[in-house]
């Protein structure tokens, strides 16, 4: 089965983005062929600057290598590297209903608080859709705030096969039960746009400053508590065996505990867990030759496989080439 996933290199990346969707990445690596890439065309709707574009993408490549993509068994590219994505774009796009489009979250969220969208946010979740059915994906692995999307590429290659014959694969998304929403430090999603982010990499002292700092509730020691409840538990339950988890859970049901405790304990299991990859990263920025070849040698591969998809898609619709 063909896996397939984005990420865009929108700023650094965080539990969030780990626990919901590039740890599925690397799990799915051993036993599926995957095609990972940095979404850097998505990315422009965002970051107008072309020195911060380029930097956030070789970063968000570092990353992903750091934390255990292995170039061997899982093409790594760059979007925009694959031009055969965005003339696929504008094919499905031929046959996008508005309707579908203005039900899409991102639009639909930046529309409500009054500002201005532009057509590129509009029709994110076309290319979107082109990414994924460009290489016959068949497994998504995402965040929950992404199988919207999904569901939109799934609704737009089932109106192309409806109208030109069976052309593109239907892909599934697929989310974990544990990290597919990752609270933030208030407790809301955890996101880059909300300013409520644990980042992987970056001073481990700084970011033990910001768990130390994460606001909790204000009831008693003596108070039993909801671990479910709690965003402080669901950040332990990233980190801790089955085992441990339920220990805590226990402690939380039984009240008389200090929220510093569990505190201090996420920090340590979260420094431990991301040491190798924060190293790892160290040495892939004294190597930057060795990441441009991977990205190079993931864009040839790309683009051999959506070339093929492509093209069957063009004749499928009566397009000449
Ligand atoms: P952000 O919301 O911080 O801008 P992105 O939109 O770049 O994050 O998301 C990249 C990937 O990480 C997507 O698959 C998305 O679903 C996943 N993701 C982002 N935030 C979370 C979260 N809080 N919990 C689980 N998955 C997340
Ligand atoms: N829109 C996704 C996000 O913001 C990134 C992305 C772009 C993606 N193209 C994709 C994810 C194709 C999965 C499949 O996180």
């Amino acid at each position: 089965m063909r896996v397939l996933s984005g990420i865009q290199p929108t700023g650094r990346p965080h539990w969030g983005n780990f626990f919901g969707a590039i740890r599925q990445y690397i799990d799915l690596q051993g036993e599926h062929e995957g095609f990972y890439f940095i979404a850097d065309l998505h990315a422009l709707t965002t970051i107008r600057d072309a020195k911060t574009l380029r930097q956030n993408t070789l970063d968000a490549a570092l990353d992903m290598l750091a934390l255990g993509l292995d170039p061997d068994r899982a093409t790594l590219f760059v979007q925009s590297q694959v031009p055969e994505v965005t003339e696929l774009t504008w094919i499905l796009m031929t046959s996008t209903p508005m309707g579908l489009l203005e039900r899409c979250h991102a639009y639909k969220d930046k529309k409500a608080k009054g500002l201005v969208a532009d057509a590129g946010l509009f029709t994110y979740p076309v290319l979107m859709a082109a990414d994924i059915l460009a290489y016959d994906s068949q497994i998504v692995p995402v965040g929950q705030d992404q199988v919207q999307h999904i569901e939109v590429c799934r609704d737009l290659a089932g109106s192309f096969n409806h109208e030109f014959g069976e052309t593109f694969k239907l892909p599934i998304a697929k989310t974990l039960e544990h990290g597919a929403k990752v609270p933030g430090t208030d407790g809301e999603k955890m996101s880059k746009s909300y300013d409520n982010t644990l980042p992987l990499f970056g001073d481990v002292k700084a970011i033990r400053k910001s768990i130390m700092r994460i606001v909790t509730d204000a009831r008693p020691m003596e108070d039993a508590k909801d671990p479910e409840s709690d965003h402080l538990f669901q950040f332990y339950r990233l980190f801790a065996s089955t085992d441990d988890v339920e220990a805590m859970a226990q402690i939380y049901r039984g009240g008389g505990f200090g929220y510093g405790d569990v505190k201090k304990k996420v920090a340590d299991a979260s420094e431990a867990y991301f040491a190798t990859a924060r190293a790892k990263r160290v040495d892939l920025e004294k190597n930057l030759d060795y990441v441009h070849g991977v990205l190079a040698r993931g864009a040839e591969r790309a683009r051999q496989v959506a070339g093929g998809v492509v093209g069957r898609a063009k004749k499928a619709c009566g397009l000449a080439g």
